[in-house]
């Protein structure tokens, strides 16, 4: 969904009035699978977070993915993209579905949620990788390795071999080829490190770089333009630079070596859901994607689960802390996010669970019941 963060209307604030007369109503993107039924969670706890401390949210649907191809047949249609565009934030659930597998790469609901990111210019993805001390023995790693885990990894979004030309399929010499080009920009390293720095200064003060420089020359020159930015402007913050292939492997061996993590878009993409299952529980971690000038996008890092979709099994804590994100990220409300998020610590801290995060001696709940008990909580 995206979302206009109305001011609150206190009649000591007599300009806010004005400011609500001149924002157009902006929409939602629920998209596919369990995606309605956890942004249904999230709209009430927004709703309800954002009274509690004066703020009207206001929310409207616009359709992204799987349900934008069946109704629009187009699955990032131009209407989802100009409500998004003139909107403060864009709260996404998840696309994607079994339905449209089969259908030429254009109309696929990924690559609606490519083309969202690309039009937003949404460059920076933030996705931490937190061990909640409640959910620490949840991963398939001993919990001694995983306990006390805090990491981010801040992966680049919109560049890079995801978007890269020259790309295609072709004829040579009598066989079909495949190929995608990797490619940065100086610039575009230079802002995606910034964003990683300064969030490496706000957190431990450490950023690992993670390229392949030992083989290809737009991950030299990635590892040269983080360093020379880290000298001239973060000299405060240690920074450090590891192969993708070694940081796979650190990643399991001693996670808590890291911090902060910064890299390219395909090996964040990778890094980001190997770092989710030292959590265990895809279905707790949230992700912001933020640009310089625009809205951000806010969402959970799991998918769409097809396979649960419309059976009130869902998880919805990473979409209620992809809407914290959104708070503490996109709209400047941490007030509203420190609500969020501590509902969240405390509905677990009484001992209420979804299937994927069940364990022994806890009260087994679907998505619906989980809404309620957090709608106490916030
Ligand atoms: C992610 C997903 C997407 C990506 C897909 C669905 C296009 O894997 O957000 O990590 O590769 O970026
Ligand atoms: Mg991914």
């Amino acid at each position: 969904s995206t979302v206009d963060r109305r001011p609150s209307t206190d009649s000591d604030s007599p300009t806010h009035p004005l400011c609500l007369a001149t924002h157009p109503p902006p929409p939602v993107l629920p998209g596919d699978g369990i995606g309605p039924e956890i942004m249904a969670v999230a709209i009430d706890l927004l709703n309800a977070a954002g009274a509690k401390e004066g703020e009207e949210f206001v929310f409207t649907e616009a359709l992204i993915g799987g349900a934008a191809v069946d109704a629009a047949n187009n699955p990032y249609p131009p209407e989802t993209e100009a409500a998004c565009k003139a909107s403060d934030a864009v709260l996404l659930a998840a696309i994607g579905g079994y339905k449209w597998d089969d259908l030429p790469y254009d109309m696929k609901p990924e690559k609606g949620l490519l083309r969202l990111r690309a039009s937003l210019n949404a460059f920076a993805n933030l996705r931490p990788a937190v061990v909640l001390p409640q959910l620490a023995d949840a991963s398939t790693l001993k919990p001694e390795v995983v306990a006390g885990v805090d990491i981010l990894i801040v992966r680049e979004l919109v560049g890079g071999i995801y978007f890269g030309e020259p790309r295609g399929i072709e004829e040579r010499n009598g066989e079909r080829v495949g190929y995608n080009t990797d490619i940065y920009s100086e610039s575009e390293v230079q802002r995606i490190a910034r964003v990683a720095f300064e969030a490496a200064r706000k957190r431990g003060g450490k950023l690992c770089s993670v390229d392949k420089a030992n083989v290809l020359e737009v991950s030299r020159l990635w590892k040269e333009t983080v360093q020379a930015l880290g000298d001239s402007q973060y000299s405060d913050v240690e920074l450090s630079h590891m192969f993708i292939d070694n940081a796979a492997m650190q990643l399991i061996r001693n996670p808590k070596s890291f911090d902060t993590i910064v890299t390219g878009n395909i090996f964040g993409d990778i890094l980001s859901d190997e770092a989710s299952m030292l959590t265990g529980s895809l279905g707790m971690l949230p992700s912001a994607s933020i640009s310089d000038d625009g809205p951000g996008i806010f969402e959970p890092v799991h998918g769409s689960a097809p396979d649960i979709a419309g059976q009130d099994l869902a998880n919805p804590l990473a979409m209620v802390l992809s809407a914290a994100m959104m708070c503490r990220y996109g709209l400047d409300l941490p007030k509203v996010a420190d609500r969020l998020e501590e509902a969240v610590t405390q509905v677990l801290d009484l001992g209420f669970r979804t299937g994927d995060i069940m364990q022994d001696g806890k009260e087994q709940i679907g998505c619906k019941r989980m809404g309620e008990e957090l709608m106490k909580l916030v």
